[in-house]
């Protein structure tokens, strides 16, 4: 099926990610995972047009507290078209059967100077797995251990790319989107550009998880 191997046996693309160590890559194997080519360019342009229109002529806004995140705009939308539907779809596998993802997905517009801080999505409002469509742009996601900020983990998120959080990945280690003057991959520049992520969650346990999509973020310690 076409979501295959996005399951918790699924491993990341190796060119796509850095360690800091290989004990590192090992423990967060199958929880930290990225992959390229995940939509085409006619389905990422499709894409596009489904969720921009949605981001209106919204200002960018700077300085939201809780994700130290600037230059964005951001909504939460249901994918009604075909594109959305096809790619919730495909998402669908990375998530557990009985916690499959919202129906809506965080769509995050970031300027070419904007960033996201170091965060641990809120366990208030989010499931126990992140999984995140990046276009336009390629970035660099970083991961660092709430424990021990000197373990990090790298993911080049090209353009088309999808990346799948969970597992300690997603509940022991802040993520941040590295801004313009930072966004290194090793030693390759990832200059960056206006990117737009489609970031699908599910919810958190419990009979009644609350209803706030845009503001599920907790800040780093
Ligand atoms: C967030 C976040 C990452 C991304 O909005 O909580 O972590 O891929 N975004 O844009
Ligand atoms: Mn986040």
């Amino acid at each position: 099926s076409p979501g295959a191997g996005l399951g918790p046996e699924a491993e990341a693309d190796p060119a796509l990610l850095r360690a800091s160590s290989p004990e590192l890559a090992r423990r967060l194997r199958g929880q930290a995972l990225v992959r390229g080519g995940f939509v085409s360019e006619g389905e990422a342009a499709e894409l596009l047009r489904e969720v921009e229109p949605g981001l209106g002529r919204g200002r960018y806004q700077s300085d939201h507290w809780d994700r130290a995140i600037t230059g964005y705009r951001e909504t939460e939308r249901g994918l009604r078209g075909g594109a959305g539907r096809a790619l919730l779809l495909r998402v669908t596998p990375a998530f557990p059967p009985r916690r499959p993802p919202r129906p809506s997905a965080h769509v995050l517009d970031l300027l070419p100077g904007g960033r996201v801080g170091p965060h641990v999505d809120s366990v208030k409002f989010c499931g126990c797995t992140i999984a995140g469509l990046s276009l336009l742009s390629p970035s660099v996601l970083r991961l660092r251990s709430l424990r021990d900020p000197q373990d990090w983990l790298e993911l080049l998120l090209e353009p088309g790319s999808l990346y799948v959080l969970r597992g300690a990945a997603r509940y022991e280690f802040t993520h941040e989107i590295l801004p313009d003057e930072e966004s290194f991959f090793g030693g390759l520049r990832v200059p960056r550009g206006r990117r737009v992520a489609l970031i699908f969650r599910n919810d958190p346990p419990g009979e009644n998880p609350p209803k706030s999509p845009l503001e599920p973020f907790t800040p780093a310690p």
